[in-house]
């Protein structure tokens, strides 16, 4: 299946930025770390990437703050601004970056979301999308009683009639639906917006488009969710997958997965793109990254965080124990990882979670901050190197096909992304693998795209013809 990563991949790297403005990955304990919440820091990040030629700047969403055996988790940062209404300012002070609202289909409504993504679209010249997440944090039902707690299989069942009422709606003007000249009779040609009409399990509902459509048709869509379910969902509906598998390996099959996937779904092998969330520690220097990745760990982990990250999975307060010595020889209390909360053991025995993690730190010689610090990046060690060498690491990527972009991961903010535009973007560029300049004017066209699924009518002849061959 080698040849898939080839056939998707089209030689280039892009870059997203994921500002996460919150938990222990976002550093606070250090004098250059700025406000979550401030605009300034949102601004000054957007700007960087756009100097640096980023493809998208992401956000998030947590519907609820984290907590920690029954209390508000107060050892990172919590607290982020509503992701539309922060693009949406973003959108006024930036010209050509995607703008990325995660937003979730357990607990919106399809009228409701769709009329605001087309908004953030239309005011920013086409540059919107939307990251469709089922949410990990169902849990926060609370939050929503009319909705409630979904069961994992149907979120996804109403995703996707979600996303399909989202699209109908995007799609419910007419191509040519207002007037062209001043001369024309009325304003709105006649009939030119049609009812969406939606009955069946997951909503009831008749819907008039409040929008025209934006330059790049409607809102890119992004998605984030690993289960086979939700990777179906995105080869089925989405343009972009958010994914949890940077490493180079782990990439080349998780793009073979998805490809498999697209082209059963009755897609072209290239048509859904692949960018890994991923943390960047770099220096001038292998010596000096490594130095610094040392540096970061101790302040994403420090003690508290180390016992608290435990703690979460043995359900108990495990404060007695020392954070520099070996794991805790107790069992946990709890018969199962909590299976609500989204973290990547849900389901499993707490027990034999505990038993293995002590085997596995005893083998490396790890102490529990040694061993949260290692295991609490879900995606690995991140990127730590200096600049040449993880310049021909991502040439590497780009070559192989392994992934599209990465979805950068400040683990400081605002200045997070100052060494990567200032010293790895003009590297990738020498190497070949990274854009000289903006290739279009909106989200889609930059991010290499075809036309929306449900517009692939109108899409010309040689269009069709190039996707054929790819497939
Ligand atoms: C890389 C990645 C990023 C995600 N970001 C968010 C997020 O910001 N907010 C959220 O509620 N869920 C987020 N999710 C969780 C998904 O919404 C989904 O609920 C969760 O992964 C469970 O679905 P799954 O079993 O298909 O993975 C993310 C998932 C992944 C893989």
């Amino acid at each position: 299946m080698t040849h898939h990563h080839r056939i998707a991949g089209n030689g280039q790297i892009q870059f997203g930025v994921f500002f996460q403005g919150v938990n222990h990955t976002t550093v606070w304990k250090d004098a250059q770390s700025g406000s979550q919440t401030d605009f300034e820091s949102f601004r000054r990040v957007a700007q960087t990437a756009e100097r640096g030629l980023f493809s998208a700047f992401f956000l998030g969403e947590g519907l609820r703050l984290r907590e920690h055996l029954g209390r508000i988790h107060d050892l990172d940062v919590v607290g982020r601004p509503d992701a539309q209404t922060a693009l949406a300012a973003l959108a006024a002070v930036t010209t050509s970056i995607g703008l990325v609202a995660t937003q979730n289909t357990t607990y919106n409504d399809p009228a409701d979301l769709a009329h605001r993504l087309a908004s953030l679209d239309l005011l920013s010249g086409g540059r919107a999308a939307w990251n469709i997440v089922t949410t990990d944090n169902a849990w926060t039902g609370a939050n929503f009683r009319r909705g409630g707690f979904l069961q994992h299989e149907d979120r996804y069942i109403r995703a996707e009639a979600f996303v399909q009422t989202a699209k109908a709606i995007w799609d419910s003007w007419a191509d040519g639906a207002i007037a062209g000249s001043r001369n024309d009779p009325r304003w709105l040609r006649e009939d030119a917006i049609s009812t969406v009409k939606r009955h069946d399990e997951s909503f009831d509902v008749e819907i008039t488009g409040r929008l025209p459509r934006s330059s790049q048709q409607h809102p890119v869509l992004f998605q984030a969710g690993d289960s086979p379910d939700g990777r179906d969902f995105a080869v089925r509906n989405a343009d972009v997958i958010f994914s949890a598998h940077p490493e180079l390996e782990d990439a080349k099959k998780f793009r073979d997965d998805i490809v498999a996937r697209t082209l059963k779904a009755g897609r072209p092998a290239d048509d859904v793109k692949i960018f890994p969330g991923q943390e960047f520690i770099l220096g001038a220097t292998a010596a000096e990254a490594e130095e610094k990745h040392q540096w970061v760990r101790s302040l994403q982990v420090g003690p508290e965080t180390a016992i608290a990250y435990l703690e979460q999975f043995w359900g108990r307060t495990l404060t007695e124990y020392d954070p520099d010595g070996p794991l805790p020889d107790i069992d946990p209390i709890v018969d199962v990882t909590n299976p609500t909360r989204g973290n990547a053991f849900h389901g499993k025995s707490a027990k034999d979670l505990a038993a293995q993690w002590r085997a596995d730190a005893k083998e490396n010689g790890q102490s529990i901050r040694q061993f949260v610090a290692a295991r609490s990046r879900l995606n690995g060690r991140g990127l730590v190197g200096s600049y040449d060498d993880i310049a021909d690491k991502l040439a590497e990527y780009a070559h192989a096909g392994a992934v599209d972009g990465f979805n950068i991961t400040p683990w400081i903010v605002p200045g997070g992304l100052d060494d990567i535009v200032n010293e790895l973007v003009p590297r990738l560029q020498d190497r070949g693998v990274y854009r000289t300049e903006y290739e279009g004017t909106n989200l889609r066209e930059n991010l290499g795209l075809r036309a929306p699924l449900t517009r692939r009518g109108s899409l010309t002849s040689t269009q069709l013809t190039e996707s054929e061959e790819v497939a």
